[in-house]
């Protein structure tokens, strides 16, 4: 017999961004909610993210920000609960914010304020929250769900399934729990991988970011099916920056990427007018003029190698050398050895296949009190608030329907 005061209307589990969202809309309805936690406090990715400022959300919120395989499937809850609605309940709280750049809106202060803000609404709702509640089975019978856990026994009408994703290991939250449960009650999960994460080199071009290690500089760099133009850094172990996270999500593994090291300028082109019009111009002087210093000598050790810099004067090139220079300058081919992976990716694309789950609502089509929300969906966000504001419209939409 299951005890009443274990017996609620909706238990969630995860109290990340959208079960905490999840979880103060329902008891905003007066709802008894359970939030269930597996680790020894709530929220920890809010916490870290935006570079302890939460890039909370964007100004500019549209399907095209998002990957999915089925790409309106998530213009019913960004349109239900949408950037502007989450703006309010910050300035509700009085949080400080600012637009960092392209409507990319962070805290002032902390992300502590965001973290803060909702667990003030959540108590305000009467959640109850269970942290360090490790979940060992869940199942239904005659509609009711029941999770068994090493802090007992629980049971609900409706059970939500917020359990993000896999990154950040060493957080403590990457179960993989939720994926775990889709499979339980038929849905698919489509293959994971770290994402808006840096790419790592090996060989020559390993020891040339290294080298380099904290040059940045704007770049499009792209895939076959996506270009991105933004900074690109280079990092000990590869290639980062906001350009390089956001092609991450479209990259998969032993594909070339192309980086444009001068966008907006056709390189060849101009190397061949210097040529006629200052001869005796380095081809380092002249690319100094766009590109760090340290790049460029980098750069010529690469692909116009020379020990004398008189010898790299622009008279010495035969057009068709300049031509190739200007070549890999605008399309530098490189295929990375892989991604940082999970260790430091912001976000997981793949998981839980949408095909199974009502846009509207956020329930499992076949399992009637089944919900799943977040991360934890295959649904990923660009760079720039996209993740956060994806928990926080798919949290509201499965709070007010539990
Ligand atoms: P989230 O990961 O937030 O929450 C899931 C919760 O479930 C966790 O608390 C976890 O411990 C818990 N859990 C897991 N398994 C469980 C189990 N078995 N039982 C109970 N609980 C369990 N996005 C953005 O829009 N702007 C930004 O600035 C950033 N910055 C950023 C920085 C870094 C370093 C990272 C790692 C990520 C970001 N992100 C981001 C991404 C963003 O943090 C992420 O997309 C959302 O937190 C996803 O919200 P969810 O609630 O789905 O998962």
């Amino acid at each position: 017999m299951q005890h009443p005061e274990n017996s609620f209307d909706a238990i969630i589990i995860g109290g990340g961004a959208a079960g905490l969202m999840c979880a103060l809309t329902a008891g905003n309805r007066g709802r008894r909610v359970l939030l269930l936690e597996v680790s020894n406090k709530l929220g920890k990715k809010i916490l870290m993210s935006g570079g302890g400022r939460c890039n909370f959300t964007n100004l500019d919120i549209s399907a095209d920000n998002f990957i999915c395989e089925n790409r309106h499937f998530v213009k019913s809850a960004l349109s239900q609960y949408t950037q502007w609605d989450f703006i309010a309940m910050v300035d509700n709280h009085g949080v400080a914010w600012h637009d960092k750049q392209q409507g990319q809106l962070f805290c002032d202060n902390s992300s502590k304020d965001i973290l803060q803000m909702l667990t003030t609404e959540c108590q305000q709702a009467g959640v109850e929250i269970l942290l360090n509640c490790e979940v060992a089975a869940v199942s239904v019978a005659g509609g009711d769900w029941r999770i068994e856990t090493n802090l007992g026994r629980f049971a609900a009408a409706k059970l939500v399934v917020a359990t993000g994703g896999l990154s950040i290991p060493t957080l403590g939250g990457a179960t993989g729990l939720g994926y775990r449960i889709a499979r339980q009650f038929g849905l698919f999960s489509n293959q994971t991988d770290a994402s808006l994460v840096p790419f790592t080199l090996t060989g020559k071009w390993q020891e040339f970011s290294s080298a380099l290690s904290g040059v940045s500089l704007p770049v499009e760099v792209s895939v076959p099916r996506k270009s991105f133009s933004e900074s690109l850094l280079f990092t000990h172990r590869g290639l980062s920056g906001p350009a390089i996270l956001q092609l991450s999500n479209y990259w998969y593994a032993g594909e070339q990427l192309t980086i444009d090291l001068l966008p907006g300028v056709d390189a060849a082109a101009h190397l061949l007018a210097t040529k006629k019009s200052h001869p005796n111009s380095t081809i380092s002087s002249v690319l100094i003029n766009y590109l760090p210093k340290s790049l460029v000598h980098a750069l010529q050790r690469q692909w116009w190698s020379s020990t004398d810099e008189t010898d790299a004067t622009l008279h010495n090139f035969k057009n068709h050398q300049l031509l190739e220079i200007g070549s890999h300058l605008n399309c530098w081919r490189i295929t990375p050895a892989g991604t940082e992976g999970y260790r430091t990716a912001e976000v997981t694309r793949g998981g839980v296949d949408v095909s199974g789950i009502s846009s509207k609502t956020m329930q499992v089509n076949e399992v009637e009190g089944l919900y799943i929300i977040g991360e934890v969906l295959d649904v990923t966000g660009h760079l720039g608030g996209y993740n956060f504001q994806w928990a926080w419209s798919t949290g509201y939409v499965a709070g007010t329907n539990i």
